[in-house]
């Protein structure tokens, strides 16, 4: 295989990466307990995945107490858990990888069981979004379907931008190269986003430029602390995980894009509609949202969802992304860019340890050469 694209250099804002292949955020479920503290296992975790110029995403890590929805998913509010991730993103730049921590607030998907208490909170309410068949809470008891949600007053955006800004500089304070806002998969920038779950009628309702407005401000939170060539964005237009719907969302994120323009961003990490969560539900659909948005941003591109190596290396040489993030791959190959560099056969992920909370599944896939190659352990579970 030809690997001249994804093997060019590229850079991202200030920083140079030696190579195309990004890891894409992957909750693991794995952070210490009590406290949603990154340990030593998750330190072990990234450093397997951390190669010399590659760049890591961390998995969505929780900006506030109150934006918890995933039970043994990592914070970034306390000392204790900036220290952890200090560890983490020590030991990556140890082996010439960089890192930006993807900052995340579950909003409506979420459970009183993690948020302890509060209900979880959206752009509105909708109760009949959650379908049977959507993806469940994960809670210390086990999946369950999500609390019942309110919609925020207008008074309490401002805090939770705050909350997204004080999250940037625990970012920072851990050493993070970066901070990629999740705005993706139906969680709280999304859900104000898109209109099937936005029916508000005040300044943050209604119009495109409306529902776009809490999500720009907390780009700009995010701005205020790193300078926009240290921010990246995760968008995934007509993404349908977590109950999502829109009635116009190539205008809906058109527009986000087009406004995104004005910060200088590091890059726009877009997700394949192909993809819902971490399930391919439209086989054999190219990278359309890349290919769209392209045209419209100014600055890097990454594109996510579905892809494998020979398609990845296409989307670059075809100029629709600067880079490809692999999300299952990445999980079950340690060392994947030096597989696709050097084209050698993948190990295949298996589904049932997604989201458990131990080494296994975790941190023993084997690197190449390192025992078995290419299992295959691909088995459908309900759970995600
Ligand atoms: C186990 C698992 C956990 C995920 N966690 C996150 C997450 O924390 N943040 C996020 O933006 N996407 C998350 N995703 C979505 C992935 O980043 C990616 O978009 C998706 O897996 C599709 O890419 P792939 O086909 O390369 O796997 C997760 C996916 C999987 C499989």
């Amino acid at each position: 295989m030809k690997t001249s694209a994804l093997f060019t250099p590229l850079n991202i804002g200030p920083l140079t990466l030696k190579h195309r292949v990004v890891m894409a955020p992957l909750t693991r479920s794995r952070s210490e307990q009590p406290g949603d503290i990154p340990g030593d296992l998750m330190r072990e975790y990234y450093t397997q995945r951390a190669s010399d110029g590659g760049l890591i995403i961390s998995e969505a890590t929780t900006i506030s107490p109150s934006a918890r929805g995933w039970f043994g998913a990592p914070g970034i509010y306390t000392d204790r858990q900036v220290e952890g991730w200090k560890k983490i993103v020590d030991s990556v730049h140890g082996k010439g990888g960089l890192m930006f921590s993807q900052l995340w607030h579950t909003g409506r998907a979420s459970h009183v069981e993690v948020t302890e208490g509060p209900a979880p909170v959206s752009a509105s309410v909708n109760p009949s979004y959650w379908q049977e068949g959507e993806r469940l809470t994960s809670t210390p008891h086990g999946w369950v379907k999500p609390s019942p949600h309110r919609a925020l007053e207008i008074s309490e955006i401002r805090g939770i931008v705050e909350d997204y800004r004080k999250a940037a500089e625990r970012a920072k304070a851990a050493g993070f190269d970066g901070v990629e806002l999740h705005g993706a998969n139906g969680y709280l920038p999304d859900q104000f986003l898109q209109d099937g779950s936005n029916q508000r009628t005040d300044a943050y309702g209604g119009s495109i430029a409306n529902r776009a407005r809490f999500l720009l401000e907390v780009v700009q939170a995010n701005v205020s602390v790193w300078g926009g060539d240290r921010v990246g964005v995760r968008i995934a237009p007509s993404g349908s995980f977590n109950g999502m719907s829109d009635s116009n969302p190539n205008a809906l994120f058109a527009y986000v894009t087009e406004q995104l323009n004005q910060f200088g961003l590091a890059y726009l990490h877009v997700v394949e509609p192909r993809v819902k969560g971490n399930i391919v539900i439209a086989e054999g659909q190219g990278p359309v949202a890349a290919e769209q948005l392209r045209k419209i941003f100014n600055s890097k591109i990454i594109a996510a969802g579905g892809f494998e190596p020979e398609t990845a290396e296409a989307v670059v040489e075809k100029g629709d992304a600067d880079a490809v993030a692999f999300g299952r791959l990445f999980l079950s190959n340690p060392d994947l860019p030096e597989r696709i560099k050097l084209g050698l056969a993948l190990n295949e992920y298996d589904r049932n340890t997604f989201y458990t909370f131990d080494a296994k599944g975790y941190i023993d896939y084997p690197f190449y050469g390192d025992g078995v190659s290419n299992v295959k352990l691909e088995q459908v579970t309900t759970s995600a």
